[in-house]
């Protein structure tokens, strides 16, 4: 179905040490992100890039650059609400902190619409710390807590409400923290763990998922980190971890959104331009987004999960 697409660039690059996610906006609009979108019949705005509010940063203890995070949280969440009222929001990252900002964003529209919204989180990461929990201070390790209610946040802005936890599904898990694993395994969120995909295939447990979505006519946001993907074939992250998604895997995950007809918003985080090879990562975020809008050699009538 065509869509009409928002590209929001978030070149935010304050939840974690290690620098140059703040170029990575500029690299999906040099690898092709538009144009892969127009040429799969949608229409595109590319709203350029989001700027946070001005904020005083007095160095925390512990955690790094908290009150960039919270002025680029309050930005992004009124920035992605407003591109609901146009189309599909889809933001180029940026580090995955920036998701606090756009699932903010999304919640809100599915109040004022009346409809569930549910998280796709594919990441090696399950960035379920709270500010308590977290031992590197990274708050890119921290969204999943802020907007699933769990834990405090002063200061951040207001959710709505929590996102229940049984309306999110991690897939690609492979470096999840002691005091994250404790947590989750108190909650109903899907875990979906490398070595599940390994002996299942990875579109049995998104097939069940994106099923349980259908049956409520839920809202899909799907915040995709580059180091879901394996590092052989996605070199440009901070974060790398070996045993990841292939590039089949990932395409397949993609692919299967865009059959369920589910996606109302993306999130494509964490590629750090500065370490990409001759910006291959780039190019296969832009194929990864372009298959979940569509992109595949024969057509295929749209399945029911
Ligand atoms: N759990 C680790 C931490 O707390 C890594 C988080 C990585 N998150 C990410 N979005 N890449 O720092
Ligand atoms: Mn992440
Ligand atoms: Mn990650
Ligand atoms: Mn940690």
């Amino acid at each position: 179905k065509p869509q009409h697409c928002i590209l929001q660039g978030a070149p935010l690059d304050c939840g974690k040490t290690n620098r140059g996610c703040i170029m990575g906006p500029d690299a999906y609009r040099t690898a092709g992100l538009e144009e892969a979108l127009v040429s799969l019949g949608h229409t595109v705005t590319d709203i350029g890039n989001v700027t946070p509010r001005a904020f005083d940063e007095t160095p925390h203890p512990k955690l790094h650059r908290l009150s960039e995070t919270i002025a680029w949280t309050q930005a992004l969440a009124d920035t992605t609400e407003e591109s609901f009222a146009k189309g599909m929001p889809i933001t180029m990252g940026g580090d995955h902190a920036l998701a606090a900002g756009t699932v903010l964003g999304a919640m809100r529209h599915a109040a004022a619409v009346n409809r569930p919204l549910f998280v796709l989180w594919l990441d090696a990461h399950s960035d379920f710390h709270t500010l308590e929990s977290t031992d590197s201070g990274n708050l890119h390790g921290t969204p999943v807590a802020y907007f699933t209610g769990r834990g405090d946040f002063p200061n951040w802005p207001a959710l709505p409400a929590p996102l229940p936890f049984e309306n999110m599904a991690m897939i690609g898990l492979r470096s999840v923290d002691p005091a994250e694993r404790a947590a989750l395994q108190e909650t109903a969120i899907t875990r979906v763990d490398m070595r599940q995909i390994d002996e299942t295939g990875i579109a049995q447990p998104l097939g069940a998922f994106l099923e349980r979505v259908a049956a409520v006519n839920g809202m899909l946001h799907v915040s995709l980190d580059v180091d879901f993907l394996d590092p052989a074939a996605a070199p440009a992250v901070g974060t790398t971890v070996p045993g990841g998604a292939t590039v089949r895997e990932g395409h397949l995950v993609m692919e299967m959104i865009n059959d369920s007809e589910l996606l109302t918003s993306l999130d494509l985080v964490e590629l750090n331009p500065y370490m990409d090879e001759r910006g291959r990562t780039a190019r296969l975020m832009v194929d990864l987004a372009a298959s979940a809008l569509g992109r595949n050699v024969f057509d295929r009538p749209t399945r029911a999960y």
